[in-house]
């Protein structure tokens, strides 16, 4: 397979929304606890704002002859972001800088997993993510019945924390000093 790892601007993150969308419908059908609740996530309702409202974006896609097979999305926000209308993600007072780290959204598609894309970009996503002096939480956020990418993370280095609104979401986390050995 000729597989190319592409960062792209924010100005052309268009070319992640058929990706995101899947991604939003692969999340909904592992889901039992509120499926309903991905019915109004989209790209434009969930990866749009998230690149607008973040200090600093990483999106990586992947290229196999040319075509886009997946991608990565990470980001540095100010950690009030994530105490909002929709949900309290995890105590504030437990992280000491003002700003945490996110693997946000990530998704190749079927036929192309498997392959190691997925730790590539995972690999790429934490050497960005670790080269912010003022950051040392980092934060995945898996929906619930995605037990292959809980695993997967776990496997990576990330521990779960907790459930958030009512078990709809698992809140995984890691630290800048912990996640040095995650290949
Ligand atoms: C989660 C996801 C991004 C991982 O990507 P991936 O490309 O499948 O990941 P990799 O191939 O690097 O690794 C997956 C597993 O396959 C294994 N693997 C890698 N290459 C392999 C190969 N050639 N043959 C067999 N297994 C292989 C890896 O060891 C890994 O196993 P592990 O989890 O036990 O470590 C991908 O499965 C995906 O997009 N899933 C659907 C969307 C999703 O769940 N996104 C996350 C939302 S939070």
């Amino acid at each position: 397979m000729n597989i190319k790892y592409e960062i792209i601007s924010e100005e052309n993150i268009e070319d992640c929304r058929d990706a995101c969308n899947e991604l939003m419908s692969y999340q909904k059908s592992k889901a039992y606890i509120k499926p309903e609740l991905f019915d109004n996530m989209n790209f434009d309702t969930r990866m749009i704002p998230s690149v607008k409202s973040a200090i600093h974006n990483y999106i990586v896609v992947v290229k196999v002859e040319d075509k886009i097979v997946g991608y990565v999305y990470s980001n540095i926000s100010p950690k009030e972001t994530y105490s909002n209308a929709f949900a309290t993600f995890f105590d504030l007072s437990s992280v000491s800088k003002g700003n945490v780290g996110c693997l946000s959204q990530f998704y190749i598609k079927e036929g192309y997993r498997k392959y190691g894309i997925g730790s590539t970009l995972f690999k790429m996503s934490m050497e960005w993510l670790q080269q912010f002096d003022d950051v040392e939480d980092y934060f995945i956020y898996v929906s619930n019945g995605n037990d292959d990418a809980l695993e997967f993370y776990k496997r990576k280095g990330f521990s779960v924390s907790h459930d958030i609104l009512d078990g709809f979401i698992t809140v995984l986390r890691n630290s800048k000093q912990s996640n040095q050995n995650s290949n």
